[in-house]
């Protein structure tokens, strides 16, 4: 492929060498595609093909890929739906299929509704099928970052992006404490944008919300401060700002204050080369976790390119680069379900599947109301709960002169049954533990917290 407006943008110049070198080479593909066009006899597929009836009994005419007969036990799709190998990128119809989606949730009000939604159906790439969020994070991440170069993210974040970006790319972590006075940090987000600026020409950062371990979602207010605060360092810094949004848990959001959607969607709005990636995936939106489904989807900018025909090619461009991506690591996804993701949404359309899966989110919002309600009881100096709305887990910060996160984790565990995860990091200012509220039953959590309140007082 030829790349003749990548190079040209701001994008561009943030990739790491990696992403610079890597591409989606045509070689096969060219050659299969056009057999699929122009032979009468094929011989560029690389898997096994056969009559049905050679090689099943009682099996049809039909030309399919080769199975064993077990396989239909377990599903009643065609076998062409599930043993054939998926596009590199994604099936071509479940990526569409996503892309509408996106736009779909992009719920603006009516009076900038018409503007905005034009921008975000022109210069959004089409997602790219990634094994799961994670893969997502890991192709993203791998994009920009060269070993030794940072990436910004608070200290209360996921643990496997350590393993990704620390451990696997040998890139590092500029941290920061998530929160101050119970709102987003920002002036600490802004010293640390200020810090990586001197070490490099890019920024780059990842967000989660809903926050994963915290449950901490951005009020309106405050995501509209986290723009602003963006716009003024690109402002001063002018060097392109990469914004990887980890939406894992996006629809989850369980109070009327918090921002209900992405943050990608505003980012998307702004001219300036504040460029957002948005990650999601069937795993926890569709409750398909195992399906291992994700998606990346990037914002560009009209002003890198001088009319739609060439952001039309850019964004093929850049959709290569991701492919290339894909095809050098996990080569493509599993078939099946996207093929599964794709029925949904054919047949029974959007606002059923929200509508099925709010009976889900229903669930989890009086686990959330019922956990806070009984965490405000407990009287106790030494522990605070960081602000949650969303997802599936909050966050129980606890005095490190008192005890320590896994010493009361075990402690917990042994004396009183429960499990928690304990995270506890003295260098990044972390210690307290995890709760999953989403696998416990509401009427279990008044014995939940009243026994983890009993636990606090053995210390
Ligand atoms: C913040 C966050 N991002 C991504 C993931 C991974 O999602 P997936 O299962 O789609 O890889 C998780 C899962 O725990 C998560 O908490």
């Amino acid at each position: 492929m030829e790349f003749k407006y990548i190079e040209k943008t701001p994008f561009y110049n943030a990739f790491s060498k990696l992403g610079k070198r890597i591409f989606l080479p045509d070689g096969i593909f060219y050659w299969s595609g056009r057999a699929k066009k122009e032979a009468e006899i094929i011989g560029t597929i690389g898997s096994a093909f056969a009559k049905e009836k050679d090689f099943i009994d009682g099996g049809s005419d039909e030309w399919v890929p080769c199975y064993l007969k077990d396989i239909k036990n377990y599903s009643n799709l065609h076998i062409k739906n599930i043993v054939p190998y998926a596009s590199i990128g994604g099936l071509p119809d479940t990526r569409e299929i996503w892309k509408k989606y996106i736009i779909e949730k992009a719920s603006y009000d009516e009076e900038t509704e018409k503007e905005k939604i034009a921008r975000l159906k022109k210069y959004i790439t089409t997602p790219i099928i990634t094994s799961g969020v994670t893969n997502g994070i890991f192709l993203s991440c791998s994009m920009f970052l060269n070993p030794g170069e940072y990436i910004i993210s608070p200290n209360k974040r996921w643990g496997n992006y350590d393993n990704i970006i620390v451990k696997h790319l040998g890139a590092r972590i500029k941290s920061f404490d998530f929160f101050k006075d119970n709102k987003m940090n920002l002036q600490g987000l802004k010293e640390a944008i200020l810090e990586v600026s001197k070490m490099q020409e890019k920024i780059v950062i990842i967000i989660n919300f809903p926050n994963n371990p915290t449950g901490y979602t951005p009020t309106f207010d405050e995501a509209k401060e986290f723009i602003d605060l963006l716009r003024k360092m690109y402002s001063s810094l002018k060097k392109p700002i990469i914004v990887i949004v980890d939406d894992a848990y996006e629809p989850y959001v369980y109070n009327d204050d918090n921002i209900n959607i992405s943050l990608f969607y505003d980012l998307h709005q702004l001219d300036e080369d504040i460029i957002p990636i948005k990650l999601d995936g069937i795993t926890k939106e569709l409750l398909m976790y195992g399906g291992r489904i994700g998606f990346v989807t990037i914002g560009i900018k009209p002003n890198w390119t001088k009319n739609d025909d060439e952001s039309e090619i850019l964004k093929k461009e850049i959709e290569n680069k991701l492919e290339g991506m894909n095809r050098s690591s996990i080569s493509n996804c599993n078939h099946f379900y996207q093929v599964i993701t794709q029925k949904m949404f054919i047949e029974n359309g959007f606002n059923q599947i929200i509508t099925d899966r709010n009976k889900v989110k229903d669930l989890l919002k009086e686990r959330y109301e019922k956990i806070n309600s009984e965490l405000e009881k407990i009287d106790n100096p030494n522990i605070t709960i960081d602000p949650n709305s969303g997802g599936f887990f909050l966050f129980i910060n606890l005095n490190r002169d008192i005890v320590k996160a896994t010493e009361f984790a075990d402690h917990l565990l042994k004396k009183y049954k429960v499990g928690v995860i304990p995270i506890e990091k003295v260098n990044e200012n972390i210690n307290g533990i995890r709760i999953a509220y989403c696998s416990i039953d509401k009427h279990q959590i008044p014995e939940l917290i009243s026994r983890i309140n009993s636990a606090l007082k053995d210390f």
